[in-house]
């Protein structure tokens, strides 16, 4: 069996790649360390705590981080702060864990000769204009816009550099905006999920003309097992799932729709300092040298995904509601 170490598996992405993992690859033996920060949920593993190994941790933490990649095979390193607006108000964490994080990881992945792969985002690009046709591509150059999308930047630099100059074996991955089970009530699909479920109208920023290119959860971490399997060493690739069509405030419009609410059901509230206004991904490198095909494509494959995803976040209020009086009093605050 191929020992396998995912950092962050606590968390949205983490927690539906160990399942992914479980369900389609018994090849691999799965350990996860997270440091279950207010994102990561331990109860995102519960019904597979047999099957996986679970240390809390912290990835900057050097000794930790060099026992635990001594004793595996690969290393796909989720684990990061993941939301903007929470680097907008203290950038810190954002430093720490994905920057010295992935430092730290790094150099333990050299030390031990291990293979790495590196999850980031489209949002090291930057941001197009409404109606630029083109999309981010492998070749794009950096330009990020917030602490957060600094920060896995610089998590990029740093695996392009240790691949370069000590050699490493790793590959990273740069996907579009998610969404599924699992993922924290403070983003912007299940905050309007739960919103509705909780009788508050939905909250959408500014104009809400921004476009994220959504994709679901499992097309992305479908895409992670093909670079594991078939990806080049040194290599970077897109993910995105061709959805770069549909603005924020189609979204909130369609989630009102599906969920049985007037499609104007919701309210405009403060924009986000330095909003980026458009991603778009273009993923042909994936699909055409490693052959991925995403399963929920288009607008009615993302609406299937949004089916899906309402159903899950009605059917587990126990796994949200205990959070989301303080969510929604700390975007209050902020008059959000
Ligand atoms: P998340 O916030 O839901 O989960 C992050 C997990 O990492 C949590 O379980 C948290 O406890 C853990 N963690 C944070 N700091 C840690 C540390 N110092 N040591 C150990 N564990 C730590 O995030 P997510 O949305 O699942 O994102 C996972 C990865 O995917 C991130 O690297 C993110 O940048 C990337 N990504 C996310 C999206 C998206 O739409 N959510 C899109 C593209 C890429
Ligand atoms: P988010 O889920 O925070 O992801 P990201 O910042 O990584 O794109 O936000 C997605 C988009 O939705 C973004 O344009 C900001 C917007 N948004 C709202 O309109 N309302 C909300 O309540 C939230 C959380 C986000």
């Amino acid at each position: 069996m191929t020992k396998l170490l995912i950092t962050g598996g606590a968390g949205f992405i983490g927690a539906n790649f160990v399942h992914y993992t479980l369900a389609h690859h018994p090849e691999y033996e799965v350990s996860v360390v997270d440091k279950l920060t207010y994102a990561g949920n331990s109860a995102n593993l519960e019904t597979v705590l047999d099957k996986v190994q679970f240390i809390t941790g912290d990835i900057c933490d050097k000794e930790l981080m060099d026992r635990l990649i001594s004793d595996t095979d690969i290393v796909v390193h989720f684990a990061a702060e993941s939301h903007n607006d929470n680097s907008l108000r203290d950038p810190w964490p954002f430093i720490q864990s994905n920057i010295i994080g992935t430092y730290t990881i790094l150099e333990a992945v050299r030390a031990h000769n291990k293979r790495l792969h590196h999850i980031s985002t489209d949002e090291v690009f930057g941001d197009l204009e409404l109606d630029d046709p083109n999309k981010f591509n492998e070749h794009t150059a950096y330009d990020p816009s917030s602490p957060y999308s600094a920060s896995k930047a610089s998590s990029d630099h740093l695996v392009r550099a240790w691949i370069r100059s000590f050699g490493i074996k790793a590959t990273i991955s740069n996907c579009s905006n998610n969404y599924g089970p699992y993922q924290h009530i403070e983003k912007f699909i299940p905050r309007q999920i739960t919103n509705i479920l909780s009788d508050i109208k939905p909250k959408l920023y500014g104009t809400g003309e921004q476009v994220r290119d959504w994709i679901h959860v499992d097309d992305h971490n479908s895409a992670v097992h093909l670079i594991l399997d078939k990806g080049q060493l040194g290599e970077t690739y897109i993910i995105g799932a061709d959805n770069d069509h549909v603005n924020n405030k189609s979204v909130i419009e369609m989630i009102c729709e599906l969920m049985g609410k007037p499609a104007d059901w919701y309210e405009h509230v403060n924009d986000r300092p330095g909003h980026d206004m458009r991603y778009a991904m273009d993923s042909s490198k994936l699909r055409h040298e490693l052959g991925w095909q995403p399963r929920y494509t288009d607008q009615n494959g993302m609406r299937d995904g949004l089916l899906a995803t309402i159903a899950w976040y009605t059917d587990n209020q126990d796994w949200w509601m205990g959070d989301k009086a303080e969510t929604e009093t700390n975007y209050a605050k902020r008059g959000q």
